[in-house]
């Protein structure tokens, strides 16, 4: 089966709301020229405080997509109330998100975000019409010890719990080794494939194997305008989620081009 890409921007705690719009403007007049059907799905992801300054850009070819989505980089899970500084999926929704990011794994290492919480959060996504970016990964310890494989695959368990197949099959998870965030250390492409076919290994267990052929699982980590081409050859990444290099327009961009060469 075919899957669309999908290139994410996960902008983090960066840009204030003029960079984030001359961010955003950037990748507006990249993405002119392309309809949505020719582009990857591409998603920003940019601070709450610069939700406003950005927002999907409809095609214009009658296609019904969006030439550019926005994501929230996280969200509660209850719908209102007593939650200081927190945001509701609602909320996320009404500033024009179409998609959240949870569970990465600076909100699992900072603010011991628990996968429970993940799984709470992704229910909450899904019940409000958006998309939930599942992320998951393993630190190096848990690589050396040669327990990567169960770690995600209990992340994975944990996260999609009581969620149904057609809800999982329009989900989007995103591997992350922590290793490799960050740190220029990108996993090689062929292994990173081979944990992706592991976690489309778990999602077929758990929703069935057509789920497991739809879902979306992005590699993510160190990618670079010069490594995507060939983390999108591989047969079952589908697509990046982007940290460092998704902060100019120029790198983003670019990323954007490089998977259009190979994918989509
Ligand atoms: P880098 O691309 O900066 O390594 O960040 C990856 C990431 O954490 C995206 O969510």
């Amino acid at each position: 089966m075919s899957r669309k890409p999908i290139i994410a921007g996960n902008w983090k705690m960066n840009l204030l709301r003029a960079d984030a719009t001359a961010l955003y403007e950037g990748i507006k007049s990249f993405v002119k020229d392309y309809t949505a059907v020719q582009l990857p799905t591409v998603v920003i992801a940019p601070t709450f405080t610069s939700l406003s300054a950005v927002g999907s850009v409809p095609c214009d070819c009658g296609c019904g997509g969006n030439k550019i989505n926005v994501a929230a980089q996280n969200c509660h899970w209850e719908s209102s109330g007593a939650y200081t500084g927190e945001i509701s999926v609602e909320m996320a929704k009404d500033a024009g998100c179409s998609y959240i990011i949870i569970g990465h794994s600076e909100r699992r290492q900072y603010f011991s975000e628990s996968d429970e919480m993940i799984n709470k959060k992704a229910k909450a996504i899904i019940a409000g019409g958006l998309i939930p970016i599942i992320c998951c990964g393993e630190t190096l310890e848990q690589r050396e010890a040669g327990i990567t494989d169960e770690h995600i695959a209990s992340q994975i368990r944990a996260a999609l719990k009581d969620i149904s197949s057609e809800d999982v099959a329009n989900s989007v998870i995103a591997y992350e080794p922590i290793w490799a965030i960050g740190t220029g250390k990108t996993c090689d492409s062929v292994e990173a494939n081979r944990v992706i076919k592991m976690i489309r290994n778990v999602v077929s267990e758990v929703a069935g194997s057509q789920a497991a052929d739809a879902i979306r699982i992005l590699y993510g980590g160190s990618v670079k305008p010069s490594t995507i081409e060939e983390q999108m050859s591989q047969s079952d990444i589908d697509g990046a989620l982007i940290g460092g290099a998704s902060l100019t327009a120029e790198s983003f961009n670019e990323i954007i081009a490089n998977t259009m060469k190979v994918a989509v």
